[in-house]
């Protein structure tokens, strides 16, 4: 039989060893921060029920549409082919790699998007909705607990609203210029086409059922309006991890400049095709929360439409802060 005292002192410890687990690392060069958190060790979800339901929900994110794609087991509600882990890199564990750690400290939160409070299981659909072009899971299904549990656990130790340095994306210098999809055409032919391919569609695994290579534009790919459709997100993301295996957060390929011109190319309307967004989705129904880098106006601030998608955007930034608009960055 084991004291209660020791069982509360193992207990401290264990919570304290959670913490430490998480604690920055240090960078061997520094590109932006010189320090991230660790990721998580998967072995250490606990092996009981509780523990099952988070390895559920780690398992939803990295073979999302063998579940939730458009032959999935468990429903039809993406409507694509894309899996979360191919934006949210490794599970949404990885530094800078639209990491997910804190995002259960941080819900309920207020989403311009939508002007009203989402529950963390609403804003996972809203990404069912978008970039998986799909429709919403039941807030209170399996798969939707699954997930939530997955993203509590990441969460541990994480206070209410905070954030694990190199969470989420990294930061970017804004170019003085507009982000060229002319000059963004040579940097994916050279870095990025080898794998996404000549025409941005991707590669399939052979037996067809997912992504070994995730689609960048096109029918298959995430809808307008998606987070990663914003030149500035999608600059931050590639930036830190493209090309894939040889870009890090500590280690970057392109410069800051390449890096908004690729997603410039990517994200063009006027190249590139997407998925088409249903006429009822939300788009910011108060104005001035439009995001700097929404691909849509009508806008709050004096700036063209054009401007808004591709840079500069350091005068926008600077108008709305000095008028009190939010940027949504
Ligand atoms: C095409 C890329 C892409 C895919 C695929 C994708 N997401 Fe996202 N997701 C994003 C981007 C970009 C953001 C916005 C990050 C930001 O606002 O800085 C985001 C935000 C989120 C957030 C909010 C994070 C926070 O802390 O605010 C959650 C939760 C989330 N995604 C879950 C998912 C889940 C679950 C899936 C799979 C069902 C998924 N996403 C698929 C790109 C993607
Ligand atoms: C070696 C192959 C490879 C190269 C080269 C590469 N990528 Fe990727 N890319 C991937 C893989 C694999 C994923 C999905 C990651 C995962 O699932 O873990 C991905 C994911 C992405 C995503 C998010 C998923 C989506 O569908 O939107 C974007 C955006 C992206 N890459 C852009 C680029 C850009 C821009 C370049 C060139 C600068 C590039 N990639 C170069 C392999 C590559």
């Amino acid at each position: 039989m084991i004291p209660v005292s020791l069982l509360f002192i193992v207990l401290v410890a264990l919570t304290a060893c959670d913490h430490s687990e998480r604690l920055p690392k240090t960078a061997r060069t520094d590109s932006a921060s010189t320090a991230v958190f660790t990721p998580p060790d998967t072995s250490l979800i606990p092996k009981d029920d509780v523990g099952s339901m988070i390895r559920y929900g780690r398992e939803l994110l990295v073979n999302t549409p063998h579940y939730l794609g458009p032959n999935g087991s468990v429903g039809r509600y993406a409507g694509n082919l894309l899996a979360c882990t191919n934006c949210h890199l490794d599970a949404g564990t990885r530094p800078y790699g639209l990491s997910l750690m804190s995002s259960h400290a941080r819900y309920p939160q207020y989403r311009m998007r939508e002007a009203r409070i989402l529950s963390l299981a609403e804003r996972v659909n809203n990404c069912i909705e978008r970039p998986l072009n799909g429709k919403p899971m039941p807030l209170d299904s399996k798969e939707m607990n699954a997930i939530l549990m997955y993203m509590k656990w990441l969460a541990t130790g994480v206070p209410t609203d905070g954030r694990l340095p190199g969470d989420n994306l990294g930061p970017i210098t804004y170019p003085d210029r507009m982000a060229d999809p002319a000059r963004g055409k040579h940097v994916y032919d050279q870095h990025c086409q080898r794998c996404h391919g000549i025409d941005g569609e991707g590669i399939l695994d052979p037996d067809g059922k997912k992504y070994t290579y995730p689609p960048l534009w096109g029918p298959n790919s995430y809808q307008p309006g998606s987070s990663m459709h914003r030149v500035i997100k999608s600059a931050q993301f590639i930036k830190y991890n493209m090309p894939h295996g040889l870009a890090a957060w500590n280690s970057p390929v392109l410069t800051d400049e390449e890096a908004f011109d690729v997603a410039a190319y990517i994200n063009s309307d006027e190249l590139h095709q997407r998925p088409v967004v249903p006429k009822d989705a939300p788009n910011y129904p108060i104005v001035k929360q439009r995001p700097v880098d929404f691909y849509m106006g009508p806008f709050a601030d004096p700036y063209p439409n054009e401007q808004h998608k591709y840079g500069p955007f350091k005068p926008i930034i600077e108008w709305r802060k000095a008028n009190g608009h939010p940027t949504g960055l």
